[in-house]
Order: C-alpha cells, then structure tokens, then sequence
C-alpha cells in the first residue's frame, strides 16, 4: 500500500464525498477540498477518522499552489470537482463555459503539477469525466466538451508521472447522486430503460471502480466507462 494521505478533490458532495468516505473508513488519513472551507471541514466532520477539509478553486488555478502548500505525501490523488453549467450554443454562457474549461482541463492538471512531486511512486492519480463525452444531454455542451479532455489528458498524464499511474472514469448518470436524484423520475427512466443492466449507476458503483483504478497496480492511462452498458443501446 503507498504512504501517505488520500486527497480528493471535489470531496464535499456527490461522488467525491463518497470516495472520501470509504477511505476514511479504512482508517487512511484524506484529505477532501471544497471552494469554502467551512464546507469542506464540515464534510470531513461527517466521513470521521482521520479526514480533514481544504478550500481551493480550481477555475483559480494560479491559487492552487498556496492553496495546496500544507498538504504533504500524497497516496493517492482523486480529482472529482466539477461546477456543471447548463450550456447550449444556441445561449452561450461565456463566463460559465470559461469556469468549466478552466476548472476541469487547467485546474486538474495544475493540481497534479503541484502534488506530483509529494505522491508515493507506487501511488495514483484517478480523474473524474463523465459519459456526456459521447452522450450528450441538453446543455452539456461544455460538460461533454470537457470530459472529452479528461481522455487526452489521462494519456499524456500516465505518461508524464511514471511510476505513478494516472487513470479516468467515465460514469454514466449516477441515479442516486445528488444532481440526477434532484431531477427525479422523469429524468432517470428513460436513461433506465435505455441501458441494458436495466438499472442505473449507483454511487457505490463508483467508488468500487475508483477503488479498482487506483488500487490495481497494472491499470494505467485507462479510459474507464462505467454505465451498465448505456452506450450500446
Ligand atoms: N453525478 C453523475 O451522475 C456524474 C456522471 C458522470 C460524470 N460525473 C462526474 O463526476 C464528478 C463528480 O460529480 P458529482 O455529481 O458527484 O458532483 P457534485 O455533487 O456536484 O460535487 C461537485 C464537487 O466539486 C466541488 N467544486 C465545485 N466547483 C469547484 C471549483 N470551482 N473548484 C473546486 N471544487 C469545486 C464541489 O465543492 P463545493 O460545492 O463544496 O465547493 C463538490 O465537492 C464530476 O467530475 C462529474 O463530471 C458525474
């Protein structure tokens, strides 16, 4: 097992929450970021052992060095985050679309830079895309544009941080996170009967993924898709 914490951005809410609560409860030290710290120390509060919060903003990211300065041998690093903009080209959110693109392409991969240096060479890096990179849904256009970067640069990362392994996931729509939750029935049944496990991603599903991708110590620059077979219908 590599030394040192798990840090997982994006850790107070939905998936990221949930990879930070099963760490946790393995006794790790994690480390979970948020934009506001009370946010995030309340988050680390509630997944208990030896977690505690941080405040960055990765559409800041020349912040993210200080931000990240006391955060010190890193196991594993899991970027998670995402500010999800309701976005179509037809009404164009510039600001929105600037945020995302930043957060999830520059942000990402500026925590890396930052954190590469402290991680357990025999540690690994998982990045969160999504399958809207091939699925779209109305306003996803920069959801779907960025998650579609994730796949670039998990390659270019695998190589780059040798030994360190560098990993994505690509969920389909996690039926019981709390944006898909939120949106209800009408929302999740067609995706349901679209998919041929017949059943939606849960949130458990994920987190064993995520552990599958930085635990198995041979998957590496992997593109994983985890959505019970949703794009083959
Ligand atoms: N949910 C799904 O069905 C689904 C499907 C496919 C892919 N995904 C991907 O899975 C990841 C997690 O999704 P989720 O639905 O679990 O997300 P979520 O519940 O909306 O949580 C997003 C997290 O990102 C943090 N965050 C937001 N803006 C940030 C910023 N500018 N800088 C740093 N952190 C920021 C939030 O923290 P604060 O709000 O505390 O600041 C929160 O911890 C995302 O990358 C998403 O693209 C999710």
């Amino acid at each position: 097992m590599p030394s040192g914490s798990v840090v997982v951005v994006g850790g107070t809410s939905g998936l990221g929450l949930e990879v930070a609560r099963h760490y946790a409860g393995q006794g790790r030290e994690v480390v979970l970021s948020g934009r506001d710290r009370r946010r995030a120390e309340a988050a680390a509060a509630e997944v208990g052992g030896k977690a505690r919060g941080i405040d960055l903003d990765l559409a800041e990211p020349a912040e993210l060095a200080d931000r990240l300065a006391d955060v010190e041998g890193v196991a594993h690093l899991v970027l998670a985050a995402i500010e999800r903009d309701e976005n179509r080209v037809s009404a164009f959110d510039l600001e929105g679309a600037t945020r995302l693109a930043v957060l999830k392409l520059v942000g990402y991969a500026e925590v890396v830079h930052v954190l590469a240096p402290r991680m357990d060479p025999e540690g690994a890096v998982v990045l969160f895309g999504g399958r809207a990179k091939d699925r779209p849904y109305p306003g996803s256009t920069m959801v779907s544009t960025v998650n579609g970067g994730v796949t670039g640069l998990v390659h270019s990362l695998a190589v780059e941080l040798a030994p360190v392994r560098c990993n994505a996931i690509h969920p389909g729509i996690v039926g019981d996170s709390p944006y898909w939750s939120a949106k209800g029935e009408p929302a999740l049944e067609p995706v349901r009967n679209r998919t041929p496990s017949r059943r939606l991603v849960t949130m458990e599903d994920i987190v064993g993924a995520v552990v599958f991708l930085l635990e198995n110590r041979s998957v590496n620059g992997e593109n994983l898709h985890v959505d019970g077979g949703w794009l083959l219908l």
